[in-house]
């Protein structure tokens, strides 16, 4: 991952990619990406986003966008990755030089570490909402709750900046930790065991959920569209979803495609990864709203949705204390996954740009950012009436969390997404692309004209929408 910058210059991309290894396999690929995919996005933020935008409708659009705008941007990020073989930034510009395009496309990679950064800051501190619930759940404080005393816990956890500041401090750490390391070693192992047993216990309340007598409700209230309900913005919502909760827009992606081995076909793997990440916030979905629905609860209860519905049912069902630990200890390992991915780009851009190594560049890196997360825990609390743009009409009463969290899901990664669409759509050679994605000429040209006219249509569309 180091020294690139020089030798990318040549534009000589093959003997650059051989120095630095590749994934062991097709699976070890499909687990980092998906390890980077899975996250609170799926079990945290679906829910909730759904849950406001008043559901069917806005699910629908949101698999509508997965499908095919996020699917064929991962598909160019991946490919990128590929081509390139180094870090995003040197990626991209490895390709321009060897494409004779502008080096100033590599810019589109450096708004993507941005993106990371700003991303973690927040995502640290529901990481470490998670944490908390570890706990919570262990010591057999959720049994027996009513829907109010489990409400209580959620809003005394919020109202108390130093207990966020503890979880936070070690989500951090928990991040910072394994990039300091170098990423690859050991994760792939936990990600094989971690993902699968989330997704058994995932069913494992969604059998609970079928229990409760309100499945039926959920399931309408998730699949039956009812458009009356859908707003401009919640079609920008599902859209910024669609990046956030495929990791895409930021690099990511290039940065794993790079170590992907040439004759594995980005295609599949990428359906394989969005097929996996949208199983597991439609699961979310069914887990969480049959509960919600049974207690009398509201939708769009906002981002406290899942500490307000799930350790209900866990309080109520046989063995909720284990299961309920088990739960909340696998949520924190998908954050964490995902956590490391977001990390990861701006570590490695200090290390090949700035000459920085690894350990103090995480460092430096992860300690501006829990900075940074500070602002998001007192928004919570004691700035909660503080919002520093109110004065534009579109970002009245956000506080620096919810700016945070709009700026970058809503605007950079879309933003991000729509550049490498074009730049992969209509500036790298038609030739470079083919022989990356060696697929079917059908497909491919399908690929081709969603990447070249769909999806940014798609994305300014939207955009324009919103801002006017
Ligand atoms: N996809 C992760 C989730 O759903 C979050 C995430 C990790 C992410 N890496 C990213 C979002 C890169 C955007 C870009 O929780």
């Amino acid at each position: 991952m180091s020294n690139a910058s020089s030798s990318a210059a040549s534009g000589a991309m093959d003997p650059v990619r051989a120095k630095r290894g590749l994934w062991s396999s097709r699976l070890a690929f499909i687990l980092a990406a998906t390890g980077s995919a899975v996250g609170l996005g799926n079990i945290w933020k679906f829910p909730y986003i759904t849950g406001e935008n008043g559901g069917g409708a806005f699910v629908l659009v949101y698999l509508l966008c997965i499908a095919a705008v996020g699917l064929p941007i991962m598909m160019a990020e991946v490919l990128i990755g590929r081509r390139g073989g180094l870090s995003p930034v040197n990626s991209m510009r490895a390709i321009t030089s060897h494409e004779g395009l502008k080096p100033a496309w590599r810019w589109l990679a450096v708004i993507g570490v941005l993106a990371g950064f700003l991303i973690l800051s927040f995502y640290s501190v529901i990481g470490g909402w998670a944490i908390s619930y570890v706990g919570t759940a262990a010591t057999g404080q959720l049994t027996g709750q009513t829907a109010e005393s489990i409400g209580a816990i959620f809003s005394g956890l919020l109202s108390d900046p130093l207990t966020l500041l503890m979880w936070h401090t070690l989500f951090m750490a928990l991040v910072m930790v394994v990039v300091a390391r170098g990423v690859r070693s050991g994760l792939e192992r936990a990600v094989s065991i971690l993902m699968p047993a989330l997704f058994v216990l995932l069913l494992v309340v969604v059998g609970y959920a079928m229990t409760t007598g309100h499945f039926g409700q959920a399931v309408a209230f998730l699949f039956q569209p009812d458009f009356s309900k859908l707003t401009t913005s919640g079609v920008l919502v599902a859209l910024g979803h669609a990046f956030f909760t495929l990791s895409l827009g930021m690099g990511v992606m290039m940065a794993y495609g790079s170590y992907l081995p040439k004759d594995i076909s980005i295609a599949k793997t990428s359906i394989t990864v969005s097929v996996m990440d949208t199983a597991v916030a439609l699961l979310a979905g069914l887990a969480i709203f049959p509960i919600v629905f049974a207690n009398g609860l509201e939708p769009g209860a906002g981002p406290g949705l899942i500490f307000q519905t799930l350790p209900l049912a866990f309080g109520q069902m046989p063995m909720g204390s284990l299961f309920g630990t088990l739960f909340f200890l696998l949520l924190i390992f998908a954050a964490w996954t995902s956590g490391i991915s977001l990390l990861e780009p701006l570590v490695e851009w200090l290390e090949e740009q700035k000459g920085m190594n690894r350990k103090v560049s995480t460092l430096g890196a992860g300690i501006v950012c829990w900075l940074l997360g500070i602002a998001s825990i007192l928004s919570l609390n004691l700035w909660s009436d503080f919002a520093p743009l109110g004065m534009f009409a579109m970002f009245e009463g956000k506080t620096i969390f919810d700016l945070l969290d709009f700026l970058t899901a809503n605007i950079l990664l879309p933003l991000g997404g729509l550049l490498v669409a074009v730049f992969v759509g209509w500036y790298m050679s038609r030739q470079a692309l083919e022989s990356e994605l060696s697929m079917s000429p059908t497909v491919f040209s399908v690929w081709y004209r969603v990447l070249r006219y769909f999806t940014p249509i798609a994305v300014a569309v939207v955009f324009v929408y919103n801002l006017v």
